[in-house]
């Protein structure tokens, strides 16, 4: 039977003391680790301090891939900050306005400005083949970090395309199955008290294998996904390889729990148990998802990983909702989804003989409280895993190493074309406001402010007459349209 979220007083007022400790634990071990690797992270601060700017900036690194004649880089790039420059520190303005349109300066402009952004995407995708995948999860196998790697591509636009990226899959999923016979094992990453972990995990999207991704047609997307996911899945399986499904969009979230439920019903895969699927707590449906996955995984009598997200399309659910006149999947508020978290973290530890808690965040007051909870329901130590996104939070992944934690990197590979949606995902959450990295490592919120129950955050935001979200939550314009109807839900 699943535990319902809720838990005892006396209960929750132990957790909360446990995780204020481990926070702060965790706080010292990355003091002591000098920080390192915040430096870029910083900078980009720095450079990205202003929204309208930081839009602009994101639309010129969008660009950019396809911009192969140098003088439309030049061009490109004046536009863009020029359309900001009262914005700008004044020294900038008159270098852009004063950027050649032609001869070799133009070549060195747009060489430099090649070189910016490939450094900067060079932090977060660090690899463009499998070799170089191959070479940067050993470096950290070597670091004492398990991985999970993720062909860039996303939202495929030909059916030649999907079958590109199912058949880099298969290259990827054999080649390094094929490198780790010859590797050591690493008890700490290979080990759980709950057996054997597979040495390689690889994570899918599945608007990847089919280019009519369309919830509106569940059937056919479900056949049409399923015939390029079944072989990645059996080649997966032979090997010893772990899959996780990444998850998307909100209009996807029905049909990718759809059809991961599906397909490891079927005979072949009903009881495997190296395979799991992201959950995104900020979406208000979270609760009820990981409910019906509870139930699914009793009945299959085999469980299945859940990667606890907060989840990375947040802006875009928030543009799109408004636009269409629907009601707001996501949370509005940012504390909202760490509380959230924090339940929906309590309900997987609960029920962790179903499914098996991997905490995805970067966030140690949401690390701390995944700790205290496992303290609390006496679980061996890793049978929960954390993970982090390569490039993010390097201090705090090796504090948890330090901690006997099992930590697992999310490592993207591949080309920047099909990898700019990850990209700018990543740039996004990087230098928001609300971003726990920005807040911590930046010097702009104190220690105990980041511990914070966020429950009690969201007690003192609604009584403050004075925070602005409040008004921007009630703010209503004075004509409204009629919604748009969404032919994907079977209520409308
Ligand atoms: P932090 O505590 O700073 O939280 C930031 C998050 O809070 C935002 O990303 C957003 O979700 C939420 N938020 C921000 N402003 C808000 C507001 N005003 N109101 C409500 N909520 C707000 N994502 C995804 O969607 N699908 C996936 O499959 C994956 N896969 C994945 C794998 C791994 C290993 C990791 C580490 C991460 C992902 N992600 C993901 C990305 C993930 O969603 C993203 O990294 C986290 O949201 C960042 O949360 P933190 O706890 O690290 O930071």
């Amino acid at each position: 039977m699943s535990i319902p979220l809720t838990m005892p007083v006396e209960r929750s007022t132990a957790v909360e003391e446990r995780t204020r400790a481990i926070g702060r634990q965790i706080f010292s071990l990355v003091r002591e680790s000098g920080g390192e690797g915040w430096l870029e992270a910083r900078l980009m601060d720095l450079t990205l301090r202003d929204e309208r700017v930081k839009a602009e900036l994101f639309r010129f690194v969008d660009v950019l891939p396809v911009l192969s004649d140098d003088r439309q880089v030049v061009l490109h790039l004046r536009e863009y900050l020029l359309s900001v420059q009262h914005r700008l520190p004044i020294w900038l303005v008159n270098v852009v306005r004063q950027m050649p349109d032609e001869g070799w300066p133009v070549e060195i402009v747009a060489t430099l400005a090649r070189f910016g952004a490939s450094r900067m995407a060079k932090r977060f995708i660090p690899a463009s083949n499998v070799p170089q995948a191959l070479h940067m999860v050993k470096q950290l196998r070597k670091r004492s970090m398990a991985f999970t790697v993720d062909l860039l591509g996303e939202a495929v636009l030909s059916e030649a395309e999907a079958d590109r990226y199912a058949a880099e899959y298969h290259t990827l999923i054999e080649g390094l199955a094929d490198a780790a016979r010859a590797w050591s094992s690493v008890p700490m990453l290979d080990n759980s008290p709950a057996g054997p972990i597979p040495r390689i995990n690889v994570s899918v999207k599945l608007s990847s294998l089919f280019s009519q991704f369309d919830p509106a047609s569940p059937e056919g997307t479900t056949t049409a996904v399923l015939g390029r996911l079944r072989p990645i899945l059996q080649s997966a399986r032979r090997r010893g390889v772990f899959v996780n499904f990444d998850m998307e969009q909100f209009a996807y979230k029905d049909l990718t729990l759809a059809i991961f439920r599906s397909v490891l019903s079927e005979a072949e895969f009903a009881d495997w148990t190296d395979v799991g699927l992201a959950i995104q707590a900020y979406l208000e449906s979270s609760g009820d998802d990981l409910r019906a996955l509870v139930q699914w995984a009793q009945r299959r009598g085999a469980p299945v990983w859940v990667r606890l997200v907060k989840g990375a399309y947040w802006d875009y659910e928030t543009v799109v909702a408004r636009q269409n006149g629907w009601p707001l999947p996501v949370y509005a508020r940012k504390a909202q989804t760490d509380a959230n978290y924090e339940a929906l973290t309590a309900f997987l530890i609960a029920n962790h003989a179903h499914l098996r808690p991997a905490i995805a965040s970067h966030n140690i007051r949401s690390i701390a409280h995944a700790l205290a909870l496992a303290e609390s329901y006496l679980l061996p130590p890793r049978l929960l895993e954390f993970q982090m996104l390569y490039g993010m939070a390097d201090p705090i992944k090796t504090s948890l190493v330090a901690m006997g934690q099992r930590v697992r990197v999310y490592t993207p590979y591949g080309q920047l074309l099909p990898g700019m949606a990850y990209l700018v995902r990543r740039l996004l959450e990087n230098t928001s406001n609300e971003s726990f990295l920005r807040a911590g490592m930046h010097g702009h919120a104190t220690e105990e402010h980041l511990l914070m129950n966020p429950l009690q955050n969201l007690e003192i935001q609604s009584t403050s007459r004075h925070d602005p979200r409040n008004a921007v939550l009630v703010q209503r314009p004075s004509f409204v349209n009629e919604a748009m109807v969404d032919f994907t839900r079977a209520d409308q």
